[in-house]
This record gives structure tokens, sequence and C-alpha cells, in this order.
């Protein structure tokens, strides 16, 4: 085995002062010469191309990055380089190099413990942590230990699990051969089933769109809009471009094809034309041979602007009169999808109890582990290649095919390995970009978002505001709903469409009601663009939905499970979009959760029943009673009349 782990090849040169660093990393003597404001993960990472231990925060916050130096646990994000020189390194891509997986990898496989991925590698090293210093942890041990690491989707049960089980394999208190696969029965329903791809990330092998390297590369930065709203009136990028190691520099007059993008509206440009609708957007791109000459390129790019008044709020920005964000959009309005069913105002007119309120929903970052990341180059058939964590590739490439100007056999995407999406990696920001200075500089160009410029520029959770308004019989049938729902669609269109779309169709829930109305609207503003998160716009029109029963529930004084029974689909039901169910299995689920949750023991209105007080409510160390939508009092039964009928007003119909 060679004692230098790598040789040549340094990111150093550049406008730097650099500082010599000897270490062992890994078993190995590596000797460098780095920038002196290298971290050390920056060091392992970009320096030695070990790539297992990964950069989410680059602020100490998420733990992916942990490792260990002399054989302390640290958050290598947070660690100068110099820290390193002559001390030991040890990094998940070689914790155990003899078997291939160490007994707690090992254990991670075997429990499922992982999902994208992206965690795993920091989580292993702290759990190593753990047990090497307290070989017979507790699980509030274990939990105390891993309780600097984040995770976004496995959920911590099975990591908890898998290092527990690696405990008693090493205290001989469980056979190893509790690391062998479970026997698969009938079904793998309810089985421990192995992952494929488990190996490759509780290893750190399996490679994100950040973890590639290729020779000759370039790395990308870009100049973003401080303003919410402005009009471009110049860009000086001279003195950008006379830096060594620059290039190429581009904006949107660099764009050979068709400069409107989106999944749903073409209203996208790939780098901002003539004016910028949000704080974030891209206006200029630098390619350089190191990140810090990119950095450097775009801090000497002097952008001039003319603010523009600006929209924060989608009501303000519906008003006839406001500024128009984009030219074909009247009133702001992105996306209005409307749902009429039965005759509503009838149906309320004949209403023995009309519930009326408001819901509100704010906006949500996706926060995946994994900040978006991409790495372009030219094929030697002339075919642009992208590869990055995009969650919607067979679009993202015809987008990118119109964008380049270019059929599409002469673009590709590929699909990295994705550290987290949840949505917020369907819409493409950034592939555009790439793919052009790959084609322009006829080299290899790699963009790695910092956590900070993720959270500025990405998609985001629609907020909703949710006008609600519900009739209902005296025995809980409900005879009417009107939905008016208004969504912050953000500057660019993105999903919005679709996410409009979504909380229209499944907005009134699983419920049988013979009149619904909805009107589902999406607005253009000057925030960060709103798109995909989990559910697709279902979540936030459902949260209304389920708050509102509780309400309806309240004011007629009926346990609301009760209320949901009644009202819930059955076989053969009409949906509010007009589909004929032929089996309808919501009762049945709704059933099961009672169950599960015990609710039939201490249901809200037991007293009102003559039933005496569930007494594990409002004691010390106990769960707080029922509350309804968000409300701080507890459920109250009330006699329900006409009087808790609300004057009915909806102005968009
Ligand atoms: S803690 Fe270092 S990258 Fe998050
Ligand atoms: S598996 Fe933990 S963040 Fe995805």
């Amino acid at each position: 085995m060679s004692d230098t782990l790598l040789d040549g090849g340094t990111l150093a040169e550049g406008c730097h002062p650099t500082t010599e660093i000897n270490a062992t990393v890994n078993g190995r003597k590596v000797q460098r010469r780095v920038p002196n404001h290298y971290r050390v993960i920056d060091f392992v990472r970009e320096e030695l191309k070990l790539t297992g231990n990964k950069e989410g925060c680059g602020a100490g916050e998420c733990g992916t990055c942990s490792m260990f130096v002399d054989g302390k646990l640290i958050k290598s994000c947070l660690a100068p380089v110099q820290k390193i020189n002559g001390c030991s390194v040890e990094t998940i891509d070689d914790l155990d190099r003899d078997a291939g997986m160490s007994l707690l990898q090992q254990a991670f496989h075997k429990c499922g413990a992982s999902q994208c991925g992206y965690c795993i590698p920091g989580m292993v090293m702290a759990a190593t942590s753990t047990l090497r210093r307290n070989p017979g942890a507790s699980r509030d041990e274990i939990k105390e230990g891993l309780g600097g690491n984040i995770c976004r989707c496995t959920g911590y049960q099975k990591i908890l699990d898998a290092v527990e089980l690696a405990r008693d394999i090493q205290s001989g208190a469980v056979p190893a051969s509790a690391l062998e696969e479970d026997a698969e029965a009938h079904s793998f329903i309810g089985q421990r089933t192995r992952r494929l791809d488990a190996p490759a990330k509780v290893t750190g092998a399996i490679k994100y769109a950040a973890d590639m390297f290729m020779p000759n590369m370039l790395h990308m930065q870009v100049v973003r809009s401080p303003h919410p709203h402005a009009r471009i009136v110049r860009i000086d990028a001279e003195t950008a471009r006379a830096i060594p190691g620059v290039e190429c520099i581009l904006t949107c007059d660099d764009v050979p094809g068709v400069d409107n993008f989106g999944v749903f509206i073409e209203d996208q440009p790939t780098l901002a034309r003539g004016v910028v609708r949000y704080v974030g957007e891209a206006v200029v791109a630098v390619a350089a041979e190191t990140l810090d000459i990119a950095r450097a390129a775009v801090a000497a790019i002097h952008v001039e602007y003319e603010k523009l008044p600006s929209l924060f709020d989608p009501h303000t920005a519906m008003h006839d009169g406001a500024v128009q964000l984009h030219g074909f959009a009247q009133n702001n309005i992105c996306k209005h999808t409307r749902i009429r069913k039965g005759d509503v105002d009838a149906a309320l007119a004949s209403a023995d109890v009309i519930v009326e309120q408001t819901y509100d929903t704010q906006s949500v970052e996706h926060a995946y582990l994994e900040p978006e990341a991409g790495l372009a180059y030219v094929e030697a058939d002339g075919c642009v290649t992208v590869q990055s964590p995009s969650q919607n590739i067979t679009h993202h490439r015809h987008m990118l095919a119109r964008i380049l100007g270019r059929p599409i056999n002469k673009v590709r995407m590929i699909m990295s390995t994705v550290g987290g999406g949840f949505g917020g990696k369907e819409d493409m920001i950034y592939q555009g970009m790439l793919a052009l200075a790959a084609i322009k500089t006829r080299r290899p160009v790699r963009y790695v978002f910092t956590r900070e410029e993720s959270i500025k520029v990405s998609a985001k959770r629609h907020p909703f505001n949710i006008r609600y308004t519900m009739g209902l019989k005296r025995d809980g049938r409900i005879v009417a709903t009107k939905m008016v729902m208004v969504a912050d669609g953000g500057a660019y269109a993105l999903s919005t469409p679709g996410v409009m779309n979504k909380s229209a169709i499944l907005g009134p829930g699983p419920y049988d009601i013979a009149n619904v109305w909805v009107d589902s609207i999406g607005v253009y503003t000057n925030n960060t663009p709103s798109g995909a998160f989990r559910a697709f716009g279902a979540f936030q029109s459902e949260f209304a939905t389920e708050c509102h029963l509780d309400l309806c529930a309240q004011r007629l004084g009926m346990d609301p499970v009760a209320l949901r029974r009644i009202n819930l689909m059955r076989d053969g039901a009409t949906t509010h979009t007009r589909q004929q169910l032929d089996r309808v299995l919501a009762v049945e689920c709704l059933e099961a959760a009672i169950k599960a949750a015990g609710w039939d023991a201490g249901v809200p209105y037991r007293q009102g029943q003559g039933k005496p007080q569930r007494n594990d409510f409002n004691y010390e160390g106990s769960r707080q009673s029922y509350l309804i939508g968000g409300q701080t009092q507890p459920l109250v039964p009330r006699a329900s009349s006409k009087s808790d009928v609300h004057p009915v007003k909806i102005s968009i119909n």
C-alpha cells in the first residue's frame, strides 16, 4: 500500500495564501498545500477526494460531516484545516477497510436505517464514537451520542435500533446471526427487507452530485439579485472576466434557444432577462478553475438595478391596478382551478348550521440534507449531459433541449442519488446554466449550492389562505362545502398549477358531499417561488378541512369522530370531480385509527354523554385534552342553532 493517498492535483492554486498540511488520513500519510481558509471537510473532500462524509449545512448543525481527529469526533465543517496538521483523521470511507462494513454499518443495513442516505455517514460516525466511548450505552445514551446529527427521512427509530443491535452483538448478548437477512415469509410487508442500495449508503460509497469530480473540471458560482423586484440597467463583468482562471461568464444573452421554461407555464428565464422578480434570482453565472476564483469573479461583477414596486401579499397582488409581474397573467393570477358540483347556495340555505372560518398555512422550507448540486459535461459525440438530483428528469430534459436549442437526442439528464427531495427538486432551477457553461467551455462544470443559497433560492411549500364555509344538518350530515383558497406562488409558476389542481381536487376531503364549490387560486408575488412539497397542495387544503370538521363538531356538540363517520365516502360514492368509486375503505381506515388511538375511551364529549371524565388528560405528565383547529380552548359542547350561522361573504367566485 502506498504511504501517500493521492499525488498532486491540488485546488490550492488561486488567489489565496496557502498552508502545508501533513496528516494521516485513514491510516495513510498525506501531504498537501491548501488555501489557508480551508476547513477539514474541504481538505478531505475536495483535496483528497474522500467523499463519504457529506456537507449538509456547513454550520455545525446537521452532523453529516462528522469524522474523527485523533480519535475525537468533530464536525469537520467547523474545523480549520490547520487543526489536523500532524494528526490522524478517520472518515467513513475507510471505517472498516478489511471487512467492507463495520459491525455498526451492517446493523444499519439490517435495520433499514437509511433512506436517502445523506445523513447516514455522519450517523454511523457518531454511533461509532458513542460505542467506542461507552460500549454498553443505553438507548438514552445512544440518543445523546447522536444528538448532534439530523435525519430528514429515515426517522430516528431504525437508526437507534441499529445502534442497539450493534451494541448487543458486540457485547455477546445477541448472536452475530442477528445480522443475517430475515427469512422471507409470504410477503415483504411488515418484514425487515434489506435495501439494495443500503451498503453504499452506510459506507458513504454512493455518489451524490457534489461528490462527483471530472478531470479538468470547472466550478460554478452565481450572482443573485439582492432585490425582490428591479429592472437590470447594466451588468459590468469586465473586471471579473480579466481574473486569471475565469473561463466563462454567462448572462441571458448566452441562451441560444427558447429562454422561457417551466413545468406547467413557461415563464422562467435561465438567467434573469431584463428584470429580477425575487431576492436570490440568478443574474450572472461564472465558471472558473477553482471555487475561490469563481467566488472572486462573482464579487467583482457589478449589476446596476432600478428598483420596482414589489408585491408580497397574494390578495394585494390580485387587486385591479396592482403591479403586473408577468405580462400574460391578468391580476397576477397564475392558476385558478374551480370545482362546481350541485347547488351550493341552495344547499347552504337549507342547512341547520353554517360554520365559517379562515385558515392560514405558512411557507415551509424542504430542508433536505443534500443541497442542490449538479455536474455538466459534453460527451465525445457532442451530447451535453447534466447529472443532478432532479426529481423530474424527463421533463427537465425537454426543457433543457429547448433552452439549448438542441434536438432532444443531444441532451441527456442523469438523475444522481437524491439526498432528500420531498418535491423540492422537481423544479429545474440551475441545470440550464450548468449545461450552457459546459457547452461554452467544452469542459465539465460543477455547481454546489451552499445551505444559505439553497434556502434563499429553491421553492418552498405554498402558503395558503383558505376561507371555508360548510353547511350541515343538525344530525351531522354535510350538505354543502365552499372553499376559497388563495396561495402565494411566488415569482415564477414552477409547480403552482399542479399544486392548485391537487389542492382543489383533494381539498374537500374523503367526504360524501352533494354540493361542492372550490376556488383554488395561485398568485404571482415577489416572494421566493413556491413549488411541490409532499402532497402537492393537498396537505394545506386537507389541513383546513380537518380543522373545519372539528369546529363543526364543536358547534353541533358532537364527537368529531362521529361527524366523520357520518360523512365519509362509501362504496359507490361520487367524488367532488364526479368520479364514480366502486370500493371505498375510508370507514374501515377510520375505525382502525379509532381503535389504535383508544379514542372511544376518551372522546371530548364523554362528560356530555354522562360518562366519567377520562383521567389521563390534563394531569401532570399526561397529554393535553383535545383542542380544535389550533385553538387554545378545550372543546365545550354547544347547542346548534341558526344563531351559529356566520354571515357568508365570499368575494371570489
Ligand atoms: S454539521 Fe457540518 S455539514 Fe452540517
Ligand atoms: S436518510 Fe437521513 S436525511 Fe435522508
